[in-house]
């Protein structure tokens, strides 16, 4: 329940890079579109908003505090640090959930590289800050390319969030990269909403209310 004035909120945004070496890194397609769309929103509503990004090509939004990261293990030490001070945590970024065992200070000749990359997997933040949920609203996203409500659901449960913002990343006009989205809310309390396609602007700007009147 949010009732504090003005509320504290903490967003994550954009990709996470997992480096090999100094020349070469895993990641994803994420250009941090919506989670600084929801930035804007929730500092354009009054409230307080520290902006964990990842590496974007976006401005700074007016009115957020932000904390440049570029790993997940990065990030994860940043939403650790904000996480128990937060109203409401808006987790959009898009973890790259992989990186390499190793990451090597010289770059590695490619030949080698070629024969054998091991990854692990990266730290999930959302389901290892949740493990001391308190008071916190707790707000996670799912990017899928099949079974969405499912896989959407099991997210909402397995990560102790209040909402999954789920959308389909293969879906034109929706997901990675586009101006516009189309989305599934799911509330833990078994609601279902359908929102768009429209634009992440305006989404993130519905969005922001619906969590304030949550
Ligand atoms: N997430 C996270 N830490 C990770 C991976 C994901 O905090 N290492 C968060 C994302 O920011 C998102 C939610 O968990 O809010 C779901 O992310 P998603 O990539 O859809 O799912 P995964 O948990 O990574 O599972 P899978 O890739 O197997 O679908």
């Amino acid at each position: 329940m949010l009732n504090a004035s003005p509320i504290r909120c903490l967003i994550t945004a954009g990709p996470t890079r997992e480096f090999l070496d100094p020349v070469r890194f895993l990641s994803n397609p994420s250009t941090g579109k919506m989670g600084y769309a929801l930035a804007a929103a929730a500092a354009a509503a009054g409230w307080t908003v520290d902006l964990v990004s990842g590496p974007v090509a976006l401005p700074e939004p007016d009115g957020v505090v932000l904390y440049p990261v570029v790993t997940a293990e990065e990030m994860y030490h940043q939403v650790d640090a904000l996480f128990d001070a937060c109203d409401i945590l808006i987790m959009s970024a898009a973890v790259c959930d992989f990186c390499p065992v190793e990451r090597h200070a010289r770059k590695v000749k490619k030949d080698a590289a070629a024969r054998q990359i091991a990854f692990k997997q990266t730290v999930d933040i959302l389901r290892t800050v949740t493990e001391r949920k308190a008071h916190q609203t707790v707000v996670g996203f799912a990017a899928e390319s099949n079974d969405l409500e499912d896989s959407a659901r099991a997210k909402l449960v397995e990560k102790r969030c209040d909402w999954v913002v789920a959308n389909n990343i293969v879906q034109p006009g929706a997901g990675f990269a586009s101006d516009s989205n189309e989305i599934l809310l799911l509330g833990a309390e078994g609601t279902r909403e359908f929102y768009g396609p429209t634009a992440k602007k305006e989404l993130a700007r519905i969005l922001i209310q619906r969590f304030a009147k949550s």
